[in-house]
This record gives structure tokens, C-alpha cells and sequence, in this order.
């Protein structure tokens, strides 16, 4: 059997690399400048940090989505299906409740659900993940919604759809879901399994059934924002107010459930067209209670993660141009068999100042040029026995065909030149190098 990549999961492969780093790059200066700092928990856990916080009845413990394996050492560990649990276990474990309140962390890496793969779903996904512990207030909730959007913003994402929502306070759930039970038991027969086993457990999450049957059950009920208590009301409203004051566009959705349990009041989802199925980019809430849960002090919080992969992909369904990968400034070519080592000599010298490449390997000039052109060289260095006794390079810029021959001692200062929009390759050729080419 060939080997291939476990189904769900994908190789990164270099041409994806860029678009990658300039998300991430883009994410840390947005984040950064609201003095978001990074933290990087590990990619496992006891298994037990999911259990207590993610919630007995949520999707990922219901479907039996963890990976979830003893060690040899008879341990229980889980592959982190998110980050919260794992930033919220390491907040408490290093006592950054006696930092300046709220702390604010961001993190980025994979994580991991067994789950049914389509297009936007997949076994390892990448996350960025924002958590602000500390502060109850409804301004917190509000600036981590608007620090998604301006990511995305900054990305040059336009037009994504903000559902605002609230599941209310434990109790309000507590009575919404008890409502809930009541009106949907006598249809019972009629819903999903998945439905069925939804209202048994958390009857929530029936709301956000894809069976068209199930939607139509649920069609007429009541939400959970018509369940808020005074207090959960007052709070949703005052995020609303402040996403208003700042200019940031969203869509109240009664509907809101998310598929983890530790939410509390605020819950929103960021979405984006021509993405599948799968369109939530992102999304988050407040979960006060969680970091007590997970063995901390009781202080509340309030975070949200993005999906790498679905951002990416609504990137390119809305003709954002992709970061390119850098090119090297030269490739040197090797025209005879002494050149080959001096060329990689040369190479290593050069490095410093820009990239450069070689080929390894004796070439005849046409073949070296092709070599060049198809490494998406600016600039290719040929180096023969008439080039040593010089001590020159016989440099070719390709966009242009000029060539010249440069001095050793030269090639530093023009590698380093940096190239501008009028001459993006950083190849103007002055008077004299013409005058000289032309000789
Ligand atoms: P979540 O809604 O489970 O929230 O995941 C957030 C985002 O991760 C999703 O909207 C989606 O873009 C991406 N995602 C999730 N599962 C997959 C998958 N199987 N394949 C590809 N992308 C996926 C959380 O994870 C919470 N921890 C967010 C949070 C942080 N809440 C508070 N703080």
C-alpha cells in the first residue's frame, strides 16, 4: 500500500507557506498592538482539562470526537480539540490572576476532531485562538468581537457576516432548555437521531440541526435570547452598544448555540459566503466559570478562535491576492566543474546579504539560464574559467535580458539594493553599466 497522509489531515507544502506566515504575521501585529500576547500551550493535555471544561453534552464528547489514547506510562491525554481549555489550565497553573487584569493571550497551532471530513472540516486544523480573562465587562466581549473583525479586516477580508447572540446565564438555559424539552418531546419520533439525542442531553443544540425536518420543528419555538434574565439582557445589550459606538456591523441571531458547553451570556459566530457548508470562519463567547472549573480562581472570561484553513479559503473565494513566496535575488551557475564549489562558496558569502541560490552541478550556459528563470531568480550568475581569471560574474537580469559582468566585490551592494515599484527587481541599469555593456 502507498503510504499517504492520514485522511483529514494535509501537508503544507511550500507554495502554501507564505499565505500562512502573512496570516499569522498580520494576526500578531492586529493582536499584538491591543496588547494580546502569545502564549503557546501543548498539543496535548490529561484528557481531563476537555472533560471538565468542554462539557459532557457537547458535540465533541457526544460524537466521541477527541483523540483520546493512554501512554505508557498509563496516563490519559487527549490531542487538544481547542485551545481554551489548555490556555485556561495554563492561566491558572501559573497564577496570572496576579497579573494586570484581563490578560490577554493568543495562541496558533493545530488542533484535532475526529470528525466527518468535507470541504472546511478536518481531522487537523489550524486555529488562531484569543482568550481575555479577567474582566466581567461588557466591553471586553465587545473588543474581542472587533479584534476578529479587524484581523480579518487587516487580512483583507470584506462583507463576513457577525452573529451576536447570548445563551443568558446558566439558569436561563436551564429554563430555556426545559421549555425546550417541553415543546419538542411530543415530536420526538419525528427528529434526527442526532436531534433526539440532542434534546436528551442538551436540548440547545437541537436548534442548530441541518435536517430540514428538524428546522421546521424548531422553526416556531422560542430562542435562547427570549430566555434572558434582566442582568444577561442588560450585558448583551451594552456589547451591543458598544459594537454600534465602534462602527462595527453585526446581525443579532437569537439562535445562537455553540457546540461547547462552557459558554455563558455572549456567544457570536463570524461567517463568510462561498465557503461551503462550513462558513463559520470563527467564533466565541464568554464562558465566566470555566477557569474555577478547571481549578483556578473564579474569574470570568471571554475568547474566540478562528479556523486557518476556512480563512484562507474565503480569502481566495473573495480574489484577495495571495502573498507570494520571496524569490531568490540570484542563481549562480556553475559553467565549469572548479565553478561548482566556488559558485556554492560564493553563495554562502552572498547569503548575507540576499537569497541565493546554485545548482550543484556543472552546466552549459543556456541550461544554467532555463535552471535560473524556473527558480524565479531575479538575476542569474554565470561562473566560468573567463569569469575566475576576471574575477567577475557574468550577471544576467532576466526579466530584462541586460547583462552584465560584476566584480565579486560589487555583487553585495547590488544584491542588497532594495527594489521599488518602479523597478520592482531592483534593476535599473544606470548610463554607465549600458555604456559598458554596449563596449
Ligand atoms: P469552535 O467554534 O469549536 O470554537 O471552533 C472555532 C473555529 O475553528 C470554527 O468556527 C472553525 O472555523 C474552526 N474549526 C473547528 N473545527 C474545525 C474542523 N474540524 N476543521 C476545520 N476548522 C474547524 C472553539 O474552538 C472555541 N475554543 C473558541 C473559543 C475560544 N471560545 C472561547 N474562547
Amino acid at each position: 500500500m502507498k503510504l499517504r497522509a492520514v485522511k483529514g489531515t494535509a501537508d503544507r507544502l511550500p507554495a502554501d507557506q507564505p499565505r500562512w506566515h502573512h496570516l499569522l504575521d498580520v494576526t500578531s501585529r492586529v493582536l499584538g498592538r491591543a496588547g494580546v500576547q502569545e502564549i503557546t500551550p501543548p498539543v496535548f493535555e490529561f484528557a481531563e482539562v476537555f472533560e471538565r471544561s468542554v462539557g459532557e453534552a457537547a458535540d465533541l464528547v457526544v460524537q466521541k470526537e477527541m483523540y483520546t489514547f493512554d501512554d505508557r506510562g498509563g496516563r490519559r491525554l487527549t490531542l487538544r480539540p481547542e485551545f481554551t481549555a489548555g490556555v485556561l489550565r495554563a492561566y491558572a497553573e501559573h497564577g496570572m490572576h496576579t497579573w494586570p487584569s484581563p490578560v490577554k493571550l493568543w495562541s496558533h497551532g493545530p488542533a484535532f476532531r475526529a470528525e466527518n471530513v468535507q470541504r472546511g472540516r478536518y481531522r487537523q486544523f489550524h486555529q488562531v485562538n484569543v482568550e481575555i480573562v479577567g474582566s466581567p465587562a461588557p466591553v471586553a466581549d465587545a473588543e474581542a468581537i472587533a479584534l476578529f473583525v479587524d484581523v480579518l479586516r487587516a487580512l483583507g477580508l470584506r462583507g463576513v457576516r457577525v452573529a451576536l447572540g447570548s445563551v443568558g446565564d446558566p439558569e436561563d438555559r436551564a429554563r430555556f432548555n426545559a421549555y425546550l424539552r417541553d415543546a419538542l418531546e411530543p415530536h420526538a419520533a419525528a427528529l434526527t437521531e442526532t436531534s433526539r439525542g440532542r434534546l436528551r442531553l442538551n436540548p440547545m443544540r437541537v436548534l442548530d440541526a441541518k435536517d430540514p425536518g428538524d428546522q421546521a420543528l424548531v422553526a416556531p419555538l422560542k430562542r435562547p435570547l427570549d430566555f434572558l434574565n434582566p442582568a444577561a439582557r442588560g450585558h448583551f445589550d451594552a456589547v451591543a452598544a458598544c459594537l454600534d459606538a465602534w462602527g462595527i456591523s453585526y446581525a443579532v441571531d437569537p439562535s445562537i448555540v455553540r457546540g461547547l458547553d462552557y459558554y455563558r451570556r455572549t456567544a457570536f459566530e463570524i461567517h463568510a459566503e462561498g465557503i461551503g457548508a462550513q462558513s463559520a470562519l470563527g467564533g466565541g463567547g464568554r464562558y465566566d466559570g470555566l477557569v474555577a472549573q478547571l481549578g483556578g480562581p473564579d474569574v470570568p472570561g471571554i475568547g474566540w478562535a478562528l479556523g486557518i484553513e476556512r480563512v484562507l479559503d474565503a480569502l481566495d473565494q473573495a480574489g484577495v491576492a495571495r502573498a507570494a513566496a520571496e524569490r531568490p535575488q540570484l542563481y549562480l551557475v556553475a559553467m565549469d566543474d572548479e565553478a561548482v564549489v566556488e559558485a556554492a562558496g560564493l553563495a554562502r558569502t552572498l547569503r548575507a546579504h540576499a537569497r541565493v541560490e546554485h545548482g550543484y552541478t556543472k552546466r552549459a550556459p543556456g541550461k544554467g539560464l532555463r535552471d535560473a528563470d524556473r527558480a524565479g531568480a531575479v538575476y542569474a550568475g554565470l561562473l566560468g574559467g573567463r569569469e575566475r581569471a576576471a574575477g567577475v560574474v557574468q550577471l544576467k537580469h532576466l526579466a530584462s535580458g541586460i547583462e552584465r559582468q560584476v566584480p565579486f566585490a560589487d555583487l553585495p551592494a547590488l544584491l542588497a539594493i532594495e527594489p521599488s515599484p518602479s523597478d520592482p527587481d531592483g534593476f535599473a541599469p544606470t548610463a554607465a553599466a549600458t555604456a559598458s555593456d554596449a563596449a
